[in-house]
């Protein structure tokens, strides 16, 4: 048993992930049944435990008594399964002052998919599997072959059956990159990464940003804590949806058309995402987040800037302890290298949120450092590096294994391994200040031995 204070509303989602961190127990307290919230939390609570799957959900009653009946109720009531934690929403009119909650024991045995993919994928991949392992996670991990190989070979993209098999067979997914010069059309990778993202409909590419070490920014006068932001990328609508078409091919009057579709449902819901996200995370010196910051380019794509500009003014007034703030994505690639300070988390489409993190790799030392998730709450979630199969230099054991590193610790994170996924960023941190790293970040070591280093080092 553990106590906990039901948090303030607007304390809500950071004090979860403060528990999470610590004891993975999530107490979420509604102060008022107000009406601009209670209508909204219980599914996005919902959506929170079933992404953690050794979570049970239940919802106590309004309860005006003190706390320890509460507490007594909460045991003998609600159905708390072996290895699991209690979220207990308390739509109560007036807040207790404390419960307890049943604390959750270990997450239980994890399924991850493995897919190195293609070029270096193929060398920064088994790293993190190695690093996993090391890290003493209790998971299974199984290997898949997709990629350009495979496709060369037998004309396999995705197998048969390939989405549906690893939404129910695993609970996530480490994928590595997709792209080969062999394969002109780039139909595996498309199929593969894009197919995932779409068909498996994990609209939220979550692209943390952070500097471990000064020596790796590229700006001056520039610390660890300066760069330390997320940007939150649409990750299923867009132009991505490559709907279009050309016309007249080959011919003087030739037509392409590339469409830039919006939906209500998935503007809104990427823009809750990261209101979300912000409410229950904190920067890395432990303060809370505060700022929810939209990139688009309104001012040109005013159909879609439109519909973006009138979803987020509508889900921010549900936020207000969270300041909502606009910038012009051509005036945030300006910013972002002149001040970095100046971001929070930022939300944007997945045009945008692509180009934007490529150069916000660069603030933390390059594409090699750059992690990501691509998340959709409750379903298996893919994560993978923000860099490509970087052809040049494939197969020269040249790569750095640290984004990939950093990407399988945000995973298992993801999947409750709270303390494996911090162990294994601390030797991450360890090994770029000792610069056991890679070449590009200033090291000698190649990717072998950069990736064993961190895992010998845990
Ligand atoms: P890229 O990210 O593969 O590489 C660009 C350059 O960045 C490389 O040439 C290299 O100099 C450097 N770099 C990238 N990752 C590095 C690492 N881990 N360590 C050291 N240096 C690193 O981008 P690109 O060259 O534009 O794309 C190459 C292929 O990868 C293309 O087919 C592209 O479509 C694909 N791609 C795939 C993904 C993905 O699968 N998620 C992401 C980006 C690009
Ligand atoms: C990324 C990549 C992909 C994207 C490509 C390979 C389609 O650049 O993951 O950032 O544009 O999303
Ligand atoms: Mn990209």
């Amino acid at each position: 048993m553990n106590a906990a204070t039901i948090p303030q509303r607007g304390e809500l989602f950071s004090r979860v992930a403060e528990n999470r961190r610590r004891r993975r127990i999530a107490v979420f307290g509604l102060r008022h049944r107000s009406c601009c919230f209670a209508g909204v939390l219980p599914e996005r609570v919902l959506e929170w435990s079933e992404n953690h799957r050794n979570i049970d959900y239940n919802e106590g009653r309004p309860h005006s008594s003190p706390m320890e009946p509460l507490r007594q109720w909460i045991i003998l009531n609600l159905p708390l399964r072996k290895n699991s934690a209690l979220i207990l929403i308390l739509a109560a009119q007036n807040p207790c002052g404390n419960v307890s909650a049943v604390d959750s024991s270990k997450p239980s045995r994890k399924r991850i998919a493995v897919i190195p993919g293609d070029g270096i994928g193929q060398e920064v991949i088994p790293q993190a599997v190695n690093v996993i392992r090391a890290s003493g996670a209790n998971v299974d991990l199984t290997e898949f072959d997709w990629g350009a190989d495979r496709y060369l070979r037998d004309g396999t993209t995705v197998p048969p059956d390939g989405f549906a098999m690893l939404s129910r067979d695993f609970d996530a997914i480490l994928a590595g990159a997709f792209g080969d010069p062999r394969v002109k059309t780039n139909i595996h990778a498309k199929e593969i990464l894009l197919g995932m993202r779409f068909k498996m409909d994990l609209y939220a590419n979550v692209r943390p940003v952070r500097l471990l070490d000064a020596a790796l920014c590229p700006l001056k006068n520039v610390e660890p804590k300066d760069v330390d932001f997320v940007v939150i990328r649409e990750n299923t609508e867009g132009v991505y949806t490559d709907a279009g078409g050309v016309f007249k091919q080959g011919t003087p009057d030739e037509i392409a058309t590339q469409e830039d579709i919006n939906t209500r449902k998935g503007v809104e819901r990427i823009i809750r995402y990261a209101f979300e996200y912000c409410e229950r995370h904190s920067t890395l010196d432990g303060s809370p987040r505060s700022r929810v910051m939209m990139c688009d380019k309104s001012n040109a794509m005013t159909h879609a800037g439109g519909l973006w500009q009138r979803v987020f003014k509508e889900v921010s007034a549900q936020y207000p302890k969270i300041a909502a703030q606009h910038m012009y994505v051509d005036a945030l690639c300006l910013q972002m290298v002149r001040d970095p300070r100046q971001f929070d988390v930022v939300v944007t489409n997945n045009m945008f949120g692509d180009i934007i993190t490529d150069l916000a790799a660069g603030l933390q030392g390059g594409l090699g450092m750059a992690a990501s998730g691509n998340i959709h709450p409750g379903k298996t979630s893919m994560f993978e590096p923000v860099h490509g199969s970087a052809p040049p230099i494939a197969g020269k054991n040249l790569a750095n294994p640290f984004g990939a590193i950093l990407t399988a610790a945000m995973m298992l994170a993801h999947l409750g391994f709270v303390k494996e996924s911090e162990k294994i960023e601390g030797a991450v941190l360890k090994a770029v200040r000792q610069k056991k790293t890679t070449q590009d970040i200033g090291g000698t070591l190649g990717t072998r031995e950069a990736g064993k280093w961190v895992a010998d080092n845990l």
